[in-house]
């Protein structure tokens, strides 16, 4: 099971992507591809389209174009599909980074729920739709051979 994260422009200019990266590798998930990019605008919108309409939608898609992100797709095969989105955000935290349990990588580096740290796609069927956003299949390995 492939899923995405994004490490946002704030966690990018502090310098955080290698710590955020090995976060998920202590816990087995491997990274089957990794990039920074300066997101479109057009990219940023079909990125949050399920918030279109909403207030903060211009303010999020201005803030994610601003400056670099870093995307990358985890490989957590050990696991069922909604198992390993679950664990994702688990390590990841909830939105708010002053509700984020201290431990998440949210609650350990965020400070802002409008400027947090880390987007991860919250379901299989949304880490289905982002990961094409950024990612071809070519650009994804997988380990699973290795393993076994
Ligand atoms: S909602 O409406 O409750 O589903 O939205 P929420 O989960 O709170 O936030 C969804 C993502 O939008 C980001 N967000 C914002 N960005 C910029 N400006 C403002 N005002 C803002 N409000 C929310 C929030 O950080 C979430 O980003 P991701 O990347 O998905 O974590």
């Amino acid at each position: 099971m492939n899923t995405l994260i994004i490490i946002k422009p704030w966690a990018v200019q502090r310098g955080l992507v290698g710590e955020i990266l090995a976060r998920f590798e202590r816990h087995g998930i491997r990274i089957a591809a990794v990039k920074a990019v300066l997101l479109s605008k057009d990219k940023a919108e079909k990125l949050y389209a399920v918030h279109e309409g909403k207030p903060f939608f211009k303010d999020v898609v201005g803030h994610m174009t601003s400056t670099p992100i870093v995307a990358a797709v985890l490989e957590t095969d050990m696991l069922d599909d909604e198992a390993a989105v679950a664990l994702v955000r688990k390590i990841v935290g909830v939105t708010d980074p002053t509700k984020a349990e201290m431990g998440t990588i949210r609650g350990d580096f965020g400070m802002r729920k409008d400027r947090n740290i880390i987007h991860a796609s919250d379901s299989p069927e949304s880490a289905e739709y982002e990961i094409p956003l950024f990612f071809t299949k070519n650009d994804i390995v997988s380990y699973v051979k290795q393993v076994i």
